[in-house]
């Protein structure tokens, strides 16, 4: 899995957070003339960073997207998932879960998903539809686990699945890792409950909330092409 960057083509013309031979994520609203410069290509181009800005930035709101499945009876079901990678090529992000949680069941179920990106800064929403996977064995998720924080693999500690009813208020952790974060050879215990939630998009649709006036487009990944339109916000 290749972890990316801020990348794409030539900036926006609007003023922003540059990567280094990156586009500009806008630190305020497109007004005027940044915004009646948007392209088509631009607005694809807006799904990928605002995906690679929540992977790469922790303190991001975009770092924290909600994540949208089909539940057993067909309803929605949505939960906030922590963004882990993104890999460019294959349209794919990245997050980690428990392999015993509903979201897993109901991707067992129906792979539909769908996730959503919202920038404050500059009033961007990105609402990616796609399928989802589960991947528990050598197909990414070990790498994964291998990589992931020590806090973060702590979590898969909890006795009992994620949604189990309790009697009263509790982490679900064991007395012995609550409020510490033990050791790796621990933490190991929690492995097999470990998950890597890979979500592939072929669907974007891109809003811009402007006082200018909004814009919205619509883009759609083929084979080999994207097809993008322009659609009334
Ligand atoms: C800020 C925040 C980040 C979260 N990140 C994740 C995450 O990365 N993976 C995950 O499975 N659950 C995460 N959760 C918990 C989920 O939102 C959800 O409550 C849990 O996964 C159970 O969902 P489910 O019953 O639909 O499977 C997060 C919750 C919050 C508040």
């Amino acid at each position: 899995m290749e972890r990316q960057g801020m990348e794409g083509e030539q900036g926006m013309g609007n003023e922003g957070q540059a990567e280094e031979g990156g586009f500009a994520l806008p630190g305020a609203p497109y007004e005027g003339a940044a915004l009646r410069a948007l392209t088509l290509g631009d607005m694809a181009e807006l799904a990928f960073v605002l995906a690679a800005e929540g992977v790469a930035n922790a303190a991001s709101p975009l770092r924290k997207p909600a994540f949208a499945t089909v539940s057993a009876t067909g309803a929605p079901a949505l939960r906030t998932v922590f963004l882990r990678d993104l890999d460019r090529a294959s349209r794919a992000l990245f997050a980690f879960t428990d392999a015993r949680s509903i979201k897993v069941a109901e991707l067992a179920r129906d792979p539909r998903a769908s996730l959503l990106l919202y920038e404050p800064r500059c009033d961007v929403q990105v609402r990616l539809s796609g399928r989802a996977r589960i991947r528990t064995e050598d197909d990414g998720a070990e790498a994964a686990w291998q990589g992931a924080p020590l806090s973060s693999r702590r979590a898969y500690l909890v006795t009992a699945a994620p949604g189990t009813a309790s009697a009263m208020p509790v982490s679900g952790l064991p007395a012995d890792v609550e409020g510490v974060i033990p050791s790796a050879e621990r933490l190991d215990q929690g492995r097999r409950n470990f998950a890597l939630l890979e979500f592939t998009f072929d669907d974007a649709d891109v809003v811009v909330l402007s006082r200018t006036g909004h814009r919205r487009a619509r883009i759609r990944w083929q084979a080999d092409a994207a097809r993008m339109e322009w659609l009334i916000p």
